[in-house]
């Protein structure tokens, strides 16, 4: 029987934490009740996307500013370090005004979701890594998400204005909305969760 790693175990604790900050729209607090009650049962069906791709080797730095940090944000920092190998890396290859290159300058590290540390199917739990400078293709799926950002970063929703929602904040992306990211002069570092 699968037996979630206590690195896991508190890696969810500290990110549910964190989706519960007054700095999140309401919308985005109550998506991540719904996707950290799913969590408390844990479940993985042992399918991990093994490859490495080249942003990934941006985690450090990104990772960097927030590792002597007391707060929770220092804590998820210093623990996604300790999940590193054994989470599941992918990358977006479609989607229209990306920046050049950016699909060597961007990676997403899945810890619960399919191919993640805990591959699973009913929710996805990970986080987003840009370069600087890169701007994410616009996009939209189905399910709802919420955001909690680890660094500085900017953010889109449909056609409206870019925004910072600063670090600790978050958004919400209603259902099939279109929306997109950037980083600016360091690298964007955002996790994110959503209810399958
Ligand atoms: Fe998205």
């Amino acid at each position: 029987m699968y037996q979630r790693h206590q690195n896991l175990e508190h890696f969810i604790r500290v990110a549910r934490n964190l989706f519960r900050a007054r700095a999140l729209p309401d919308a985005a607090r109550q998506l991540a009740v719904a996707v950290f009650e799913r969590l408390d049962q844990p479940s993985d069906d042992g399918k991990r996307n093994n490859e490495r791709y080249p942003a990934c080797d941006l985690l450090d730095s990104a990772l960097a500013p927030l590792l002597g940090d007391s707060s929770g944000l220092g804590e998820a920092a210093r623990t996604i370090k300790l999940l590193e190998p054994a989470i599941g890396w992918q990358r977006r290859t479609s989607g229209m005004y990306g920046s050049k290159d950016y699909i060597e300058n961007h990676v997403h590290g899945m810890i619960c979701g399919p191919g993640g540390m805990e591959s699973r199917y009913d929710v996805q739990l990970g986080f987003s890594l840009l370069a600087p400078a890169t701007r994410y293709p616009d996009h939209q799926h189905p399910p709802e998400e919420a955001y909690v950002l680890l660094s500085a970063g900017a953010f889109r929703q449909r056609d409206g204005d870019w925004f910072d929602p600063g670090l600790g904040g978050g958004l919400h992306n209603p259902r099939n909305a279109v929306h997109a990211m950037r980083s600016g002069t360091t690298p964007l570092l955002a996790l994110w969760c959503l209810l399958i």
